[in-house]
């Protein structure tokens, strides 16, 4: 006995003394990076330190108005460049990386990319990705992406963008995560890690970019780069907090947002990045302008010339200047004209070396240009399985009449049509990249991933019917005659993969073209039907989904989108995404979001049409809501039980649940918790989305699942911008989707 307790506290002490080391190692590490940081710094010229501050794009791929300078290689060789965009491959990146070893002072180059949703291996898009509600999966996403553009001499993600989006009219919520706080906090965190690893500089990580700061998905009318105005209180309640989570997961650097926010433009909103990012979050990161955004202020009217925009855009705080050349150009004379402190100037440099530092650059510029990693890391087998993975997980099953999926194997014939059919390209959607010497062949096609399921076993037919876009119905006989012969037919369209991303805003949300024609001509033969809907927003297709026997929507599912697809078609996988965005009945009813204040006449139901925030012309609901999703399965729920109906501040309530999975395949069900602040000193909303569990249940199995509620979870921000948890009663609601209720029960928080 005796032995055994000596042990154990050699264990404990042990234990505290390797956790004390690591903490003091990071400090000791910290503070030898600051001293190098210093002494470099000390050995700079102003111009090398404003060299620092200017990042070009490489001249392959343009991702904006791009100028190109021409002698881009004779200003690095002056010190006048810190970092290049769009360069991609370890060859290319160590071409440039030896001409800044020729420079004075040989600070390496950082070289950054928009590697959104995988670099090779290509992910679905992040509000895809965003429906799987699977933080583990959308980190493991992550990760593999860093793996891949890491071995290709990347060093640094414009990514993960953060942006909260209730507007799908943006072509940019294809970037993000849905219209929640909650969840798209919780994914914010997920992905900074998964970029970054578990320590910067790793090898096989990249700094992430947390972007773009800030309520760029709040641009008025949902048109791309517009304004946006708006409160201090819905700022800092719904747009910051996935930024503020970002910063939480170590997030290495921020990226300025196009939008004026009440007519200042972030990248000179000196509230934002410096009074909010970098003192009350003390951020110790760098800020990085969005391309050209220092310059544009111009245009914005916020500025006279480029030397003001310059001036203003340090003075705020954004550090890097991408591809404007406001700062190569200005800050010299702005510091002799004693406009900007060279304070300002050597801040932001320090923060720019001390991530240069922090992955290891100087020790090695060319650590990350290995060729042969590079070549193993872009041909690994276990990338496209995580990426069939991920895309399985989120496909949102929206209607499945009659239980027409998951298919039988046996089938005879199937009747895939369609012009998304055998695209390849297509199926990466927007923001993908597009690598030195990588065709789209490795791409699996819908086609393709059908044939790899079925084999010769099932008489796969195939026509095109019709293009996305356009009014040519020719194609449209063809279609039916091979729709005749079929058991069922499988009809795959919506938009092409660029109508939803940047500078993408549309101001109708339609299937474009003549798809939905197409399918009302089919739906003449009779036979069942299931739509496959491809795209990068939330679309407006009622005939579709009314006309329909089965609708899945699939987003853009990447490298792997066929063998995806094919999965949840033939029940190798049960649908389990839930929708991270409200899908609208109609382009007129946006915005429309589930957490909504009541108002004085809280429209509640369809048939009171009179004295309510609706419309006369239309439903109060959406056509889908948030957190909506089917599955092969169905689930019960039972047993809602809170320890307690009363709590104080420091107490906590454990909230616990039954699943039972009462179908007859095994499923997954995301279980979603929600409060609602009966009373507040500040309108809250009807329902607020607080936590969440997604559980796998086989057929008959059942869960009990537990939430725990705390303050933090009653807390929202008053007028006065104070972070509090008002006493009063909440409600608490456990739903399969913001709308499908399934229980609920009150308690109340006392002083
Ligand atoms: C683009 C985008 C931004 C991207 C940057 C570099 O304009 O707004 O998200 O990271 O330029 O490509």
């Amino acid at each position: 006995m005796k032995l055994k307790s000596t042990s154990a506290i050699i264990l404990i002490i042990t234990f505290f003394v390797i956790v004390h080391y690591s903490q003091n190692k990071s400090k000791d590490q910290k503070k030898d990076i600051a001293q190098k940081v210093d002494s470099v710094l000390s050995l700079m010229t102003l111009d090398e330190k404003i060299g620092q501050l200017n990042q070009y794009n490489d001249d392959w791929q343009a991702t904006g108005p791009i100028t190109l300078d021409g002698d881009k290689e004779n200003q690095i060789l002056n010190g006048k460049v810190g970092s290049i965009l769009n360069c991609m491959g370890a060859e290319r990146t160590k071409s440039w990386q030896k001409i800044a070893m020729q420079s004075r002072l040989k600070i390496p180059l950082l070289f950054g990319q928009d590697v959104v949703h995988g670099y090779k291996t290509t992910f679905p898009i992040p509000l895809a990705e965003s429906c799987s509600w699977d933080l583990e999966a959308v980190e493991l996403s992550a990760r593999i992406s860093a793996t891949e553009a890491s071995a290709s001499g990347i060093h640094w993600t414009f990514a993960p963008m953060v942006d909260i989006a209730r507007d799908p009219r943006w072509g940019r919520v294809m970037e993000g995560a849905g219209e929640d706080t909650y969840l798209a906090s919780k994914i914010a965190y997920a992905r900074v890690k998964g970029f970054q690893g578990d320590k910067p500089g790793a090898i096989n990580s990249l700094m992430a970019c947390a972007k773009h700061f800030a309520a760029y998905g709040a641009a008025i009318g949902g048109r791309d780069y517009n304004s946006v105005d708006m409160s201090d209180r819905l700022l800092w309640e719904i747009y910051l907090p996935p930024f503020k989570a970002a910063l939480d997961a170590g997030v290495a650097t921020f990226m300025t947002s196009f939008n004026d926010i009440n007519g200042v433009p972030s990248t000179a909103n000196s509230y934002l990045l410096r009074d909010i990012l970098k003192e009350k979050w003390g951020f110790e990161g760098f800020v990085v302008s969005d391309w050209g955004s220092v310059g544009e202020m111009i245009r914005h009217g916020n500025v006279k010339n480029e030397y003001e925009a310059a001036r203003a855009a340090i003075t705020a705080g954004c550090d890097m200047d991408m591809e404007s050349r406001c700062y190569i150009n200005n800050l010299e004379a702005l510091v002799h004209d004693g406009k900007v402190p060279i304070a300002l100037i050597d801040d932001a440099v320090k923060r720019i070396l001390r991530k240069k530092f922090e992955i290891g650059l100087f020790d090695d510029p060319f650590r990350f240009c290995n060729s042969e990693r590079e070549k193993k890391e872009l041909n690994n087998p276990y990338h496209p399985a995580v990426a069939r993975d991920m895309a399985r997980k989120s496909i949102v099953l929206l209607k499945n009449e009659n239980n027409l999926l998951p298919l039988s194997k046996d089938i005879k014939t199937i009747a895939f049509i369609g012009p998304l059919v055998k695209e390849l390209k297509q199926n990466k959607g927007f923001w993908d990249v597009d690598v030195p010497g990588v065709d789209s062949n490795f791409i699996v096609s819908q086609w393709e991933g059908l044939k790899n399921k079925v084999g010769d076993k099932t008489n796969l037919l195939y026509a095109k019917g019709c293009d996305i876009e356009g009014e040519n119905k020719n194609g449209f006989a063809e279609a039916i005659k091979i729709a005749e012969q079929a058991d069922v037919i499988i009809l795959s369209i919506g938009e092409r993969r660029d109508m939803s991303g940047e500078a993408k805003s549309r101001s109708n949300l339609n299937i474009p073209g003549v798809q939905e024609d197409l399918l009302k001509e089919l739906l003449t033969t009779g036979k069942p039907i299931v739509v496959l809907i491809n795209t990068g927003r939330p679309l407006v297709f009622n005939f579709t989904v009314d006309n329909a026997q089965a609708v899945l929507y699939t987003w853009w599912l990447g490298s792997e989108a066929g063998n995806a697809i094919a999965d949840l078609l033939f029940g190798d996988y049960n649908p389990s995404a839930k929708l991270t965005m409200t899908f609208p009945l109609s382009v007129g009813q946006i915005p429309i979001y589930y957490n909504h204040f009541n108002t004085g006449r809280p429209a509640l139901n369809d048939e009171d049409r009179f004295y309510r925030s609706a419309y006369t012309d239309l439903s109060i609901y959406p056509k889908f809501e948030f957190g909506y999703g089917l599955s092969y399965t169905s689930f019960q729920y039972s047993e809602l039980h809170l320890s307690k109906h009363k709590m104080k501040h420091d107490e906590k309530i454990e909230v616990s649940v039954t699943i039972t999975n009462t179908g007859k395949y095994a499923g997954e069900e995301v279980v979603q918790l929600y409060l609602r602040d009966v009373v507040g000193s500040i309108a809250r909303p009807v329902k607020e989305l607080k936590d969440f569990k997604k559980i796998k249940l086989e057929p008959g199995e059942s869960k009990t699942i537990t939430f725990t509620i705390d303050s933090e979870k009653l807390s929202f921000y008053n007028q006065k911008l104070e972070w509090v948890a008002e006493p009063g009663e909440f409600e608490l609601i456990i739903g399969a989707s913001s709308r499908d209720i399934r229980l609920s029960d009150h308690f109340e928080l006392v002083e």
